[in-house]
């Protein structure tokens, strides 16, 4: 392992070390040996992330002295729900962890959600660290303490706020991790740019075919910054009173999209928040607070690195503007009956808008998919 870079999120009792580099596989079971548990400790993951690298962390523990089980589940959403939670709740219990023991989620944003709750809900609260596989997970889900699981109200809808103990970022697993993974994945890098950092998106324009291309240096920089970022807003507003409901730029759009599509794989999250990105930008151009030309190079951008921008690949179906508007009336973020938008007066100039005409949001999304 070489160079790793350490971010820490600052929340007083609860903080923790983000590392990011590659090669941390090899060296998890050293950091977690640090942290100190009683054993055993119990690691998580997907049946896919297993072939590909489960024996390297169960091996790095055993050298490291830590007497360590695992447990396997089906990869993909459909595992995170309630059914899928009680397997993996059930399981862990099996392994009769104690109150100091400790759980290990390795693999993406589905894995590390579950875990995450399943650690806030055992005994009533047993540390976890995350080893986030994708490149989503990395930037996104492993960091800042959001966990749960979906139901058939809607996603992420029982869940817990509860940070993990360390995050270990191996940039190494991305080489594993199929493109189009990689690319949802980005669109969220892509995001950190757009909100509130201009030169990393100008970085981004120069360097984002190197990360999609798996260039280790560029992957290991865009994951640091990214970290970063969310470290920043997260130690600043954990429980989203306030300024981290940036991060949900191009959520508003990105989950009616996934809803229509029934979350399934005509469309993944990153895919998604792509083309709501895009939407978020135009929608700040029509209401005359953007400049057009940054909302053109944002939409440039994410479809030069092989990003969805529009409706185009969506079934027809999926793309009915007064359904969408409807999902948007559903979500987590409704408040006061009000739904939240993130808008832009430019590239890294993203903020919070409350009070937005949907009648404006729903001829945009005509417009949109007359041109699909
Ligand atoms: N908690 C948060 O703050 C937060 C933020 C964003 C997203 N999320 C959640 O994250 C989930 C999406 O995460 P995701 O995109 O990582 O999905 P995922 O966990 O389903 O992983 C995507 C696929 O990649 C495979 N995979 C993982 N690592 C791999 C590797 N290194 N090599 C090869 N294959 C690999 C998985 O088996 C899976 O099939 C959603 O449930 C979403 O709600 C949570
Ligand atoms: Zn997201």
């Amino acid at each position: 392992m070489s160079g790793a870079e350490t971010i820490s999120l600052a929340l007083g009792a609860r903080s923790y070390d983000i590392v990011v580099g590659s090669g941390l596989l090899e060296d998890a079971g050293a950091r977690i040996a640090a942290l100190g548990h009683h054993p055993p400790v119990i690691v998580v993951t997907d049946e896919t992330v297993a072939a590909l690298h489960l024996n390297t962390v169960m091996g790095s523990l055993e050298a490291a002295g830590v007497d360590a089980r695992s447990i396997v589940l089906p990869p993909g959403e459909t595992t995170k729900n309630f059914a899928g939670f009680e397997m993996l709740v059930d399981a862990i219990l099996d392994g009769r962890p104690e109150r100091r023991s400790l759980l290990v989620a390795l693999g993406g944003g589905v894995i590390g959600d579950m875990v995450g709750f399943a650690a806030a809900t055992i005994l009533r609260g047993i540390d976890f660290v995350q080893i986030p596989t994708t490149l989503l997970a990395q930037v996104d889900s492993s960091v800042g303490g959001k966990t749960g699981i979906n139901t058939r109200h809607g996603k992420n809808l029982v869940g817990a706020f509860y940070q993990p103990r360390l995050v270990l970022a191996d940039t190494g697993v991305l080489d594993t991790l199929p493109r189009r993974e990689l690319l949802a994945g980005y669109a969220e890098v892509a995001k950190y740019g757009l909100i509130n950092d201009p030169d990393f998106f100008t970085w981004l324009e120069a360097h984002g075919a190197d990360v999609v291309a798996g260039d280790a240096d560029a992957c290991r920089r865009a994951v640091v910054t990214s970290c970063r970022a969310k470290a920043d807003v997260v130690a600043g507003d954990e429980r989203e009173t306030g300024a981290r409901a940036l991060l949900n730029l191009g959520h508003t759009f990105g989950h009616a999209l996934e809803a229509e599509t029934g979350f399934g794989p005509d469309l993944l999250h990153g895919e998604a928040v792509a083309i709501g990105m895009v939407m978020a930008f135009e929608l700040s151009v029509r209401l005359g607070l953007c400049p057009a030309e940054d909302a053109a190079r944002a939409r440039r951008h994410l479809a030069a690195v092989g990003l969805p921008t529009g409706m185009e690949r969506l079934p027809a179906s999926a793309t009915d503007p007064a359904a969408l508007v409807a999902h948007m009336h559903q979500d987590k973020k409704v408040q006061d009956g009000k739904v939240t938008f993130i808008l832009a007066r430019g590239i890294g100039k993203a903020f919070i808008a409350r009070d937005i005409d949907l009648a404006e949001v729903e001829a945009l999304l005509q417009d949109a998919a007359a041109a699909a």
